[in-house]
């Protein structure tokens, strides 16, 4: 592949994690999602979590009405796992379509995850239907013990909880939500694909930490997990590059209202979705694996979730695309990811 290819058509792609939230802001983000993207995973952890069908039912219906154009973009629900879900009401919509997979947040990993998970040996009972039924279960990984470094999380999730889990329930769909380290890939690549697959961002494949924190503190580059040393970063590049199939597209765009990213405490999250295709695009064209590009956007996902791969393509020409500088939503603003920055790809419309 080399820089005279000018224009590229693909099977249009999902995106397998995506928070939407709620409201005014889900009004004024979800049109980014639904124009690049057939189908998205939408994560539970709004304020008030969906921990059961009726939630999700309304909360979709919220979703279907703000669209405003691609009626057929189609979300795809998720349970939010508490040590009170009811196997039942998980079971139910599951078998209904009602949710696609459930999730679970270790409590205080992240954004509204004070009702997660506190031991994982709480939800094993859960965890034993879920594998019967064959319903994915999608994992926040990290270790949130504040005597464990912010950034051997994820590592030591993988070690602690995840590893002991599959030895219990080996036959667990799982995805391990946006890896960010080079022990996430050596561990997953290991696996079954059909039991045990990952998502991964746009920024975790474009960033690294120092370019959070040298000339200055970079509130935009702040996530969860957050952003590793280079090495790391290129253990992904790697990985999506080579083409394993165990690694899919999410890209955990996560919009906060400027005032909550640019404060004493600000919140963790990275709001992707209007340049997250683009910023795949141009890291595939940078390792020179643009014929990989199509199955981790629109292939290794659908097969990990047994779903069809869509029918719609999508076609991207080498010509400027100018990231659009921020978001109005009333009084506030929310930034994107890559602001104002000109990628060199756009979608051919
Ligand atoms: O950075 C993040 N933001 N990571 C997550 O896991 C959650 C997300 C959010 O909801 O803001
Ligand atoms: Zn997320």
């Amino acid at each position: 592949m080399s820089k005279n290819i000018k224009k590229i058509t693909i099977t249009k792609p999902d995106d397998w994690h995506v928070h939407l939230r709620d409201n005014f802001i889900l009004n004024r983000v979800i049109n980014y999602t639904g124009q690049f993207y057939k189908r998205a995973i939408i994560m539970p952890n709004l304020y008030n979590p969906i921990v059961d069908c009726k939630k999700s039912i309304a909360y979709r219906d919220r979703i279907l009405k703000s669209m405003k154009f691609n009626c057929k973009f189609q979300p795809l629900m998720t349970c939010y796992l508490t040590e009170s879900t009811s196997i039942k009401e998980l079971e139910r919509g599951f078998y209904e379509k009602i949710f696609i997979a459930a999730k679970l947040y270790p409590i205080r990993s992240t954004t509204n995850s004070n009702k997660g998970i506190k031991k994982i040996d709480n939800v094993y009972f859960i965890l034993k239907r879920m594998e019967e039924i064959g319903m994915p279960l999608l994992i926040h990984g990290e270790e949130t013990d504040l005597n464990i470094d912010i950034y051997d999380r994820e590592s030591k999730f993988i070690e602690n909880t995840l590893k002991p889990l599959r030895l219990k329930f080996p036959k667990l769909k799982i995805v391990l939500e946006h890896i960010t380290t080079k022990e996430a890939i050596d561990y997953i690549k290991e696996n079954d694909p059909f039991y045990l697959s990952a998502t991964i961002t746009p920024h975790h494949l474009m960033f690294n930490r120092n370019d959070m924190l040298i000339h200055g503190i970079k509130p935009y580059f702040y996530c969860s997990p957050i952003l590793k040393r280079k090495n790391h970063q290129i253990a992904l590049r790697q990985a999506i590059a080579r083409g394993d199939k165990h690694f899919f597209l999410g890209s955990d765009t996560a919009p906060h209202l400027d005032h909550h990213k640019i404060n004493k405490t600000g919140q963790a999250g990275i709001f992707n979705a209007p340049s997250s295709l683009l910023a795949y695009i141009t890291v595939f064209e940078e390792m020179n694996a643009l014929n990989q590009f199509e199955s981790f956007c629109s292939k290794n996902g659908p097969k990990f979730y047994n779903m069809p791969i869509n029918k719609e393509k999508i076609t991207f020409v080498r010509k400027p695309f100018k990231v659009i500088k921020k978001i109005q939503i009333g009084n506030n603003i929310i930034i994107p990811f890559l602001s104002g920055q000109t990628l060199n790809w756009s979608v051919y419309i």
